[in-house]
This record gives C-alpha cells, structure tokens and sequence, in this order.
C-alpha cells in the first residue's frame, strides 16, 4: 500500500520531529482554510445536538452527518479512510473510540456517546469530537463526561509559542488523575491540516518543559480518553471499534487547534455555544 501520497510532498516551511517526520508550519492562509474545516465540522456536531435520543440509532445519526457535510460542500474523512465504512465515528459508553455507525445500534436512555466528525473543506482537515447525553445519564457517567471535558480544555490552554507538548499532555493528565480517572495510552492526538493524520502525535500525559517545543503555525488536536477504571482497550471483532478491556466507561473530547504568536487557536468550537453537555433543546432528564 503507498502511504502519505500527498503529504511528505506538499510544500511550506516545516519542523523535524523527534522521529524526523515534518511537522509543517502553516501560515495565516493555512489558518484560515482549517478555520472553514473545523467550522464546518463543529456546526455538524451541532446540529446532531437535538437528534441524540433514546431510540435513535447511530447508522441513523451517521446519515445526519452526511447529509450535513455534504450540504456543506465538504468532505468525510473517515468515509473509506483505511476501509472505515461511515461518516462518522460513533462510540457508545464502554467504547472508547472509532466505533462504526449502525442503523442496528440503537441509543437507550442512560447512554454516554461520543461522535467524532472530520470533514474535508477544500482538501483542508477539520477533526472534533464531543459527548452526548442520552435521556437520564446516572451521576457517575456525567461526572466523567465533565471531566473529560475540563482535561480536554486544561489541555488545549496549555498550548502556548515556546512551549512544549509535554505541557500538553501533563495538563490533562492532572485532570484525569484528580478526578480518578484513567488516561488511555493506545491513542493520541495527531498533526492535521491537508493530511488527516500527520505529525506531531500529542501524547495526553507527560512531564511539563518536555517534548517537542510548540511553534507558531503548528497544527493538532487534542483529544483525550478518560476512562472510570483501568487504561487498556481491546478492538471489538469488527475490526475498527475499541472498547475498556474492563468494561468501564469511557469519553472524549477533541479540539483542533493552532499554535498562534501568542497562545492558542481553537478551530473547532461550536458555532452554537454547544460546547459540553447537557446541550439546549435536548431530551427532558438531560440537563
Ligand atoms: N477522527 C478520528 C481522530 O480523531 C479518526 C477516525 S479514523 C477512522 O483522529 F478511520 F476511525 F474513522
Ligand atoms: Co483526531
Ligand atoms: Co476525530
């Protein structure tokens, strides 16, 4: 198989890596198409806001996302991505992540679920993903969404010029560790712009002052699973959906950001104020 046509070829200033990969410097045009991509992406989070219900199933919410990415205009990135069959990933309470849509996986009252959308705007990557409470979500369940979602922000305000990606994934884990909750390891966050997935990766744990220093012009997301017990996942049979190996719930979030002059750029905030569940307008018991 041919890897990275595109990538290692396009043109731009770059960084190396630890491992010599280009981690590529984007600049204020740059910005502004992964701008459009994130929007783009977090608007269709949005909009599946009001849909998430008891009942529904997630092959149906897979058809919003792409009736919705393509009234856009835009791509979806992970629709045929290495033989991933949908729109979007769709991971219920035990998964952690890159579960397959399904119209036979129907979301019951309780549930925790993550959807995580990548839409292609003019061959620019926008890549975000956020919590969904279904109905009546038990104490526990939301306790670890909220957390989840304050180690995914603790992360994304530590990136900052000068700094570095251990900042990053120290930020996180410190959330995740006081609140009781697990990291998972076996998935980080990525480099992104006009590659899916490109360096750096963004490990979500680390010491502060070390790794790769943060440069104005980086792009990546940050992208956290907690877990309520131990770290380790295992993939389901379909060969795509990973799940707690001890059965626990599991959540994330994901940003898209951008390494500014001065701080951070997040392009992947809801055009809505959706940022965390409950969202307004959702099912009674949600909020
Ligand atoms: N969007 C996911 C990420 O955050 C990647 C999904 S790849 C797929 O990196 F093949 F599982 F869809
Ligand atoms: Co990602
Ligand atoms: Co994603």
């Amino acid at each position: 198989m041919m890897k990275s046509i595109s990538g290692p070829f396009l043109p731009g200033p770059f960084v190396l890596d630890p491992s010599g990969r280009r981690v590529r410097l984007h600049d204020a045009a740059g910005f502004a198409r992964l701008r459009a991509a994130g929007r783009v992406a977090a608007a269709c989070l949005d909009h599946l806001a009001p849909a998430v219900r008891p009942g529904i199933s997630t092959g149906d919410l897979d058809g919003l996302v792409a009736d919705f990415l393509g009234a856009q205009g835009a791509l979806a990135a992970t629709l045929g991505y290495r033989g991933f069959p949908k729109s979007c990933c769709i991971s219920v309470n035990d998964e952690v992540n890159h579960g397959i849509p399904s119209p036979a996986r129907r979301l019951a009252d309780g549930d925790i679920v993550n959807v995580d959308v990548t839409a292609i705007v003019e061959g620019w990557y926008g890549d975000t993903s956020r919590m969904y409470l279904v109905g009546a979500v038990a104490p526990a369940a939301r306790r670890l969404v909220d957390a989840t979602w304050e180690a995914t922000m603790a992360g994304v305000m530590a990136v900052r010029p000068g700094g570095h990606l251990g900042d990053i994934g120290h930020a996180v884990e410190t959330v995740a560790r006081r609140c009781g909750y697990s990291t998972v390891r076996d998935y980080v966050g990525h480099g992104i712009g006009q590659v899916f997935h490109d360096a750096p990766q963004v490990l979500h744990w680390g010491n502060p002052g070390t790794g790769m220093r943060l440069l104005p012009g980086m792009v990546f997301t940050v992208e956290p699973m907690l877990n309520i017990g131990g770290p380790a996942v295992r993939t389901l049979p379909d060969r795509w959906t990973n799940v707690t190996v001890d059965g626990s719930l599991s959540a994330q979030f994901e940003h898209m950001v951008g390494v500014t002059d001065t701080g951070v750029e997040i392009f992947t905030l809801s055009p809505a104020g959706h940022e965390r569940p409950p969202y307004p307008g959702g099912p009674p018991g949600s909020g």
